[in-house]
């Protein structure tokens, strides 16, 4: 509510964004604003309306328990506090004739003409914050949430006994609306299986179930809560205690999962089956109602927006933060900010705090009113560019843009550019050059690595985010690798160009490692998957220039991963010590001729 009464602040409730373009400090987002069929600048609330509908439909926000009217306000908390109407479900004024809650409104706010409105504003930074979905417990069969009435989620049982919910607080279970005398409560329906749900923890699910069982225990004194748990994850602040006073009101405890529940078809009571792992014996649990400890998933609508915004997602689906100890907040799109349950599972407490971060980092930026980039941006030699719009294509920030049909050459755009280095590795022109990496920087550390002792070195391009920093961290742990590596430093493997492997291996280089970060934690969005693609086609092309492919390596090792920089190096070693020296002449022979092939091809295509 303060926020809709904030004069700085625009609140489009019933909206969906459509589009978002720009960069920091330059979005413009276009926004559809659906008709909601109700004025709501001139509607009260008073509930007229309502009271003449004649339609009746499922509550959504009751989770079903109750119904609501075609004209309704989604939950009683909506702000703002208008009505809308469900157009699904109206039976409309024509052709046939209901309009009666029309007629009925004082305010004349009902408009069936309505129409949806597009907005577009401009904006400098987004703060992403989808909420959350809860896990769908139909697929655990053996749990009986689709068979037997009295098995709910915890969502369910959230409704049933808030003061705002179907029953007006009171509980009741649903077969016979009487007062459960036992619940059981199970935990880790849909977290932490492989087999079904999700693998991660949905971090809320145990602190839930604990504040539940101390709120049947303030209910009424005759109803027992029963715990199932693999273990208790209490760590946070005063949870533990929260545990303790749980079990001290009489919830118990058993650390054991459910394999099934099965239903008395007389009483309706559920008996659950379980292995207690504290006592290893099988035990029969009586219960009148079972509440599943549902876990959280992402919206089903977070790769719209992961679309929307150029970014990217982990394994489990949440979006992924530019770094997940130094920069949680930040989006990998500059000026895009994360918060609330959009990049992992949070309860109400990691929610606010992030919610509190993401607005101060957002506002830092717009009170400065500029934006600093690190000089390490790309740039386009326009005199090249053939306007091929490969870089545009291989940008995982969308920073460059080419007009592929009306020939207009590439143009960075610097506030939006990173700097990982892609687009100028994939330009087949050399046109792109990376500020302080350029090709003739990195060239000439191979050339200079390379230029005695060649059988005796490996050449490892390693990204500055992970490997670079797995190297540093295998140094200062002191850990022993093959003083044979020699380490060029690129900002992200996406960065490491074909030519840099080809002229290593040309000035006789036995092994060439391309090194990042692990596959789907790529500082710069998905720019390592390009670097994967090089190598593939690199491997490809060395067996077809009779050069063994396996001379050139590709791993990913995080900047956490010393041990594994280190062993990677040994296994480096270990296949340099294989390559002979009558291999290397070889090699130096064939990529000589082929280089020379190449620039007499190109001098005849320039005198042209
Ligand atoms: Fe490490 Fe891209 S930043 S591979």
């Amino acid at each position: 509510m303060d926020v809709g009464r904030h004069p700085n602040i625009t609140l489009l409730t019933y909206s969906e964004v459509e589009d978002v373009s720009g960069y920091i400090g330059n979005f413009k987002v276009k926004m559809r604003r659906k008709a909601k069929y109700v004025d709501e600048s001139t509607c009260n609330a008073c509930e007229e309306c309502v009271k003449v509908c004649p339609v009746v439909v499922p509550d959504e926000f009751q989770m079903g328990f109750a119904s609501r009217r075609a004209i309704y306000i989604p939950f009683p908390q909506a702000v703002p506090s208008s009505y809308l109407i469900d157009m699904e479900a109206c039976l409309g004024n024509f052709p046939i004739a209901c309009g009666k809650c029309m007629d009925v409104c004082d305010q004349n706010s009902i408009n069936y003409d309505m129409k949806d409105e597009i907005i577009e504003v401009e904006v400098g930074t987004i703060i992403v914050s989808p909420g959350i979905d809860m896990y769908d417990p139909t697929e655990h069969d053996e749990y009986g949430y689709t068979k037997f009435e009295n098995v709910l989620t915890s969502m369910e049982f959230e409704r049933l006994m808030g003061p705002t919910g179907p029953t007006a607080g009171e509980i009741i279970r649903p077969s016979d609306r009487k007062m459960p005398r036992t619940v059981g409560f199970i935990q880790c329906v849909g977290s932490r299986s492989r087999k079904k749900g999700n693998p991660y923890c949905s971090n809320i699910c145990c602190m839930n179930t604990v504040k539940e069982t101390l709120l049947l225990s303030e209910y009424s004194s005759d109803i027992k809560s029963k715990v199932f748990y693999m273990d208790m994850r209490t760590f946070g602040k005063g949870f533990e205690d929260f545990l303790k006073r749980s079990k001290e009101h009489g919830a118990i405890y058993i650390r054991g999962i459910p394999g099934e529940i099965e239903e008395d078809p007389r009483t309706k009571n559920l008996i659950l089956t379980i292995e207690d792992t504290m006592t290893g014996k099988i035990e029969q649990h009586e219960v009148e109602m079972v509440v599943l400890a549902t876990g959280i998933t992402p919206r089903v609508d977070s790769e719209g927006i992961r679309k929307l915004l150029t970014l990217t997602t982990t394994s489990d689906g949440f979006l992924m933060e530019q770094h997940p100890k130094l920069k949680p907040v930040e989006a990998p799109t500059a000026g895009v900010f994360l918060s609330g349950c959009a990049e992992s599972p949070k309860d109400v407490r990691e929610s606010v705090q992030q919610a509190g971060a993401a607005a101060a980092k957002a506002q830092i930026l717009m009170g400065q009113g500029k934006v600093k980039v690190e000089a390490i941006t790309a740039s386009v030699d326009s005199e090249h560019c053939t306007c091929c719009g490969i870089c545009a294509k291989v940008c995982p920030y969308s920073a460059i843009t080419v007009d592929v049909k009306n020939k207009i050459p590439a143009t960075v755009t610097e506030a939006a550019c990173h700097g990982c280095g892609t687009c100028s590795a994939e330009c087949p022109f050399d046109a792109i050059t990376m500020k302080h990496f350029t090709d003739k920087q990195l060239l000439s550390m191979v050339d200079n690595y390379l230029e005695e002792k060649q059988k005796e070195k490996i050449i490892v391009f390693a990204c500055n985010w992970c490997s670079y920093a797995g190297a540093d961290f295998a140094g200062i742990s002191r850990l022993q690798y093959p003083d044979t590596c020699r380490i060029i430093r690129t900002m992200c493997s996406g960065r490491v160009d074909e030519k840099f492997v080809l002229r290593a291996f040309e000035l006789g280089a036995p092994i060439v490692l391309v090194s990042g970060c692990h596959y789907a934690d790529c500082t710069y969005i998905n720019a390592n998957r390009w670097a994967q693609l090089r190598v593939e086609k690199l491997w490809n092309k060395l067996e077809r220039l009779g050069i063994r492919p396996e001379r050139l390596q590709l791993e990913w090792i995080a900047a956490s991963e010393a041990v594994k920089f280190a062993k990677v190096m040994k296994e480096m070693e270990e296949m340099r010590k294989k390559v002979t020296i009558e291999e290397i002449k070889e090699t130096e022979k064939i990529l000589k001729q082929e280089r020379e092939k190449k620039e007499a091809r190109e001098k005849k295509k320039k005198k042209k």
